[in-house]
Order: C-alpha cells, then sequence, then structure tokens
C-alpha cells in the first residue's frame, strides 16, 4: 500500500477520517439530516471526561503492564436506558468496590477500577437481523441506537437516542464521581457495604472476615496519624469509565483537543475499547482509535493470527507507550492454552509494550436446550486460569481481568457457590445482551483472583519475609 494512500496507516488523522474506511456493524439511519442535526448539538455539548484523567488512567495501565498494578474492568454487557437509577449504579459500583477490596489486599498491588459504564450502550451483533415467528427485523444494536422491543418501530436505528445516551452517560458519571469522591468509597465503610445476596454463602464469612482484617490495618494506621482526614487514599478512590467505541458518529461528535497539550482526546470516556468483530486494520474503528491519545483496548478473539495482531499493534501504540494499549483477550477456556502463546510471543518480538486482561467471559458463551444464552462458573475460572499459565511460561504479565458483572442477584450464569444450575435461569434473567455474574459470583471470582495473584507473587518472591523488612 502507497505511503499516502487514503487506507495507509501512515496517512493523516482526523475526528472524521474514519470515513473513507470500510465499517462494520454500523447502524443505516433512514433519515441523513436528523443525524447531522443531532450530531452537530453533541459536538458543542462539554466532553464527559477531561484529557487529564486520561492521561492518569494511561499512566496507571502502564504501571499494571509492568505487573506492579493489577485492572479490574467490570459492568454490564449493555447498559439500559430503563436501568438509569441510583440503585442499579450504585450496586455496579459496589461489587467492583468490593472485589477491588479482596484483590488488593490479598495481591498487596494497587487495582486499577474501570467500570464498563456511563457509556456502554451500543453493540456488535452477529446477525444484521433477527426473526420470530416468521417476522424478520433489524436487530437490537444497543440503546444509543434502537429500541429492545421486537417491533419495527423500536427497531428502526434513531438517531435521537445518541442524544440521550449522552445525558444518561453524564448523569451516571456525576453519582460514579460522587461516590468515589464524596465519602462512600472510604475503607472504613467497607463494612457498612451490604453483602445481601451473599449473605447465606462462605463468601459473607470471608468478606466480613477480610473487612475485620481491613479495620484492624486502619486501626494501626490511625495510631500512626492516618486517618480519612488526613490522608485522601483512604477516603477516595479513582474510578474510572469505559466503553466499546462502536458507534463513530457518537465518538466523533465527542472528540476534543485537549488545549493543554493540543492532543485529540475521546471524550465519552476514560477508555475506549474495539470489538473482535471491528477490530480490521484497514477498517474505520481502528482509524478511529489510533488518532486519540486516550488509553485504549482491543479485543483478541481466537481468529485473531499473530502477524495480524503485530500490525495492529503497530497501528495502535506506534510510539510503544506502555499503558497507551490494553489487549483483552477472550480466547475461550477450552482454546486459551493453544491460542495465546503464540500471541503473546509475537508481540514480545514486536517489542511493543502491552497490557494483557483476560475477558473469561465472551469465549465462553453458551445456548442452553431452552435457547437460553448463559455462562458457566467453572468455564469463566478456567479461562482466567489458564491466562495465568500462559503469562507465567511466557514471562509476561497478567495484567487484569474484563468481566460482565451486576450488582444485582440475577440468575444468568450458571455453577458458582450458589451453585445456579439452568433451571434457575429463568428466575431472574434480566440481561439485555450477554449473561452476567452476578453479585456472589463476582465476589467469588475476585477472591479466586486473589489466591492466584498470591501464588504467584510467592512464586515471584523468593524471601518475602527479608524483603519486607
Ligand atoms: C463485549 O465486550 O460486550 C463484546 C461484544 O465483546 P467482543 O467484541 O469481545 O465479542
Ligand atoms: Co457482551
Amino acid at each position: 500500500m502507497a505511503e499516502n494512500s487514503p487506507l495507509s496507516p501512515a496517512s493523516r488523522w482526523t475526528p472524521e477520517s474514519w470515513r473513507a474506511r470500510p465499517i462494520w456493524q454500523a447502524p443505516i439511519y433512514p433519515d441523513a439530516t436528523r443525524l447531522t442535526a443531532v450530531e452537530q448539538r453533541l459536538t458543542r455539548y462539554p466532553p464527559l471526561v477531561f484529557a487529564g484523567e486520561a492521561r492518569r488512567l494511561r499512566a496507571a495501565l502502564g504501571e499494571a503492564a509492568g505487573g506492579r498494578a493489577f485492572v479490574l474492568q467490570g459492568g454490564d454487557c449493555a447498559e439500559s436506558f430503563a436501568d438509569f437509577t441510583a440503585n442499579v449504579i450504585r450496586d455496579t459500583f459496589r461489587i467492583l468496590l468490593q472485589m477491588a477490596v479482596v484483590l488488593t489486599f490479598g495481591a498487596r498491588v494497587p487495582v486499577v477500577k474501570l467500570g464498563r459504564m456511563a457509556g456502554q450502550y451500543a453493540k456488535p451483533r452477529s446477525s444484521d437481523t433477527e426473526t420470530q415467528d416468521g417476522v424478520t427485523l433489524p436487530s437490537y444494536r444497543g440503546d444509543n441506537i434502537n429500541g429492545a422491543e421486537f417491533t419495527q418501530e423500536a427497531r428502526i436505528p434513531d438517531p435521537a437516542r445518541m442524544e440521550a445516551g449522552y445525558f444518561q452517560s453524564a448523569g451516571t458519571l456525576n453519582l460514579l464521581r460522587a461516590f468515589a469522591s464524596g465519602g462512600y468509597a472510604d475503607l472504613h465503610q467497607v463494612h457498612r457495604w451490604n453483602l445481601d445476596f451473599v449473605e447465606r454463602s462462605p463468601l459473607a464469612a470471608r468478606y466480613r472476615d477480610l473487612a475485620a482484617r481491613i479495620d484492624e490495618t486502619l486501626g494501626f494506621m490511625a495510631a500512626c496519624g492516618m486517618t480519612s482526614a488526613t490522608t485522601p487514599q483512604i477516603r477516595e478512590t479513582d474510578f474510572y469509565t469505559s466503553h466499546e467505541a462502536l458507534l463513530l458518529p457518537y465518538e466523533q461528535a465527542l472528540t476534543r483537543v485537549d488545549s493543554t497539550t493540543g492532543d485529540w482526546y475521546a471524550c465519552s470516556a476514560h477508555f475506549l475499547w474495539i470489538g473482535d468483530r471491528t477490530r480490521q486494520p484497514d477498517g474505520a474503528h481502528v482509524e478511529f482509535l489510533r488518532g486519540v491519545k486516550n488509553p485504549i483496548g482491543l479485543k483478541v478473539g481466537p481468529s485473531m493470527a499473530p502477524d495480524e495482531l503485530v500490525r495492529l499493534i503497530e497501528i495502535l501504540n506506534p510510539e510503544a507507550s506502555p499503558g497507551r494499549l490494553t489487549l483483552i483477550t477472550r480466547m475461550g477456556a477450552e482454546k486459551i492454552a493453544a491460542k495465546l502463546p503464540p500471541l503473546v510471543r509475537a508481540v514480545k518480538s514486536a517489542g511493543v509494550p502491552v497490557l494483557w486482561v483476560c475477558d473469561p467471559m465472551h469465549g465462553n458463551t453458551i445456548t442452553t436446550a431452552s435457547r437460553v444464552k448463559t455462562r458457566s462458573f467453572d468455564a469463566i475460572l478456567t479461562e482466567v486460569r489458564g491466562f495465568f499459565d500462559v503469562h507465567q511460561a511466557e514471562g509476561t504479565h497478567p495484567g487484569g481481568v474484563h468481566v460482565e458483572m451486576t450488582g444485582q442477584n440475577v440468575t444468568e450464569c450458571v455453577g458458582g457457590a450458589h451453585q445456579l444450575t439452568e433451571a434457575d435461569l429463568g428466575v431472574r434473567y434480566e440481561t439485555f445482551c450477554d449473561p452476567r455474574l452476578n453479585a456472589g459470583q463476582s465476589l467469588e471470582l475476585a477472591f479466586l483472583l486473589a489466591a492466584e495473584l498470591q501464588a504467584r507473587r510467592a512464586g515471584l518472591d523468593p524471601a518475602p519475609a527479608v524483603a519486607a523488612q
């Protein structure tokens, strides 16, 4: 390809250069004039995040890439306009914080908290249409695009939904910021975060035991003069937002020049990722994300070839900067041992630093005999363990996990301490897209991850007792 061809990665980037590229998974809006009007309004609205925050996250992810921090990224598969309530936001935030506390205490490294929240409204679909009882309609593509109801009217892409998505993202982000810095996330609150759903399981006792140990530690620190009043790290936490950068007209409209550096930032969230279905090296989504300075992610599924991955990381992280690019692998429990090592080796020899994160959800979706989409907790754990094993063997860092979860007591994934079975799936199956871990299953995953990280630490540190002096 010629250097100055419009399809060359080296060609000039602008917030709209993606429009000259082939695009996958894009909705077709019937009314182009209304679409342009919404885009123009969004272009004038305030950004949702500030570039300085994205830079802070990029630095924190760089620490994780070097093995000095661990990333916890989680939230709904698809947020919905209907679930836009304080309780739903609080419950997901709280369970992510509880998981982070378990991981921090167990693994003794900072945990970078990244919600699939405040903007996760656009979904790639395996089919453009859906047929029910002989009627075929366009597929549901997420609340930012069309409605989930199976009617012609709801399924027509409506640009006004982008504006609704912007305001709901702003409202969600506002509450998340208030929780993170307003006292709700104070480590002294750990006891008070209720555990109603896990109450009857052994996890509740384990969590209470951990909370008591944290309390003891905080008491000691207070005696040394470190309290909520004197130490912001006890009182506040950093919480970042992320979503799949699928709906490019929306993302372009929220892309701004940072006045302090002159660089372009996507200001719809701190971190954006490219999905496994829209990662074509010459495609529109790769083109858009290569030009913004945010930390970005790339989903890596089992069909990714090592040379294609190397090409992508060279396009997306040409400066080889740690923290810029997160590779979110989603292979499936049965494939990870064979598929991941060649990719890790190819990336290592390319010499571009990346952060490796495990998404143990999207390669493990199954459909039951009664045609319900679910995931087994065992398969999820098997993929996470496989991820740790591969990185251990290759000498690279397992930098984090990416999960679809909710703070609600849903019954969407089978297994876990409550032993949910296929028969339980009908009780509270509420997802708008993929099945999520419920609060108990999420906390259980965090305990198991903490144990893996602890074991790894013990294996890496030849003399921990002496080193701690
Ligand atoms: C997702 O994260 O919801 C998703 C669609 O993932 P993937 O692109 O990995 O299939
Ligand atoms: Co999903």
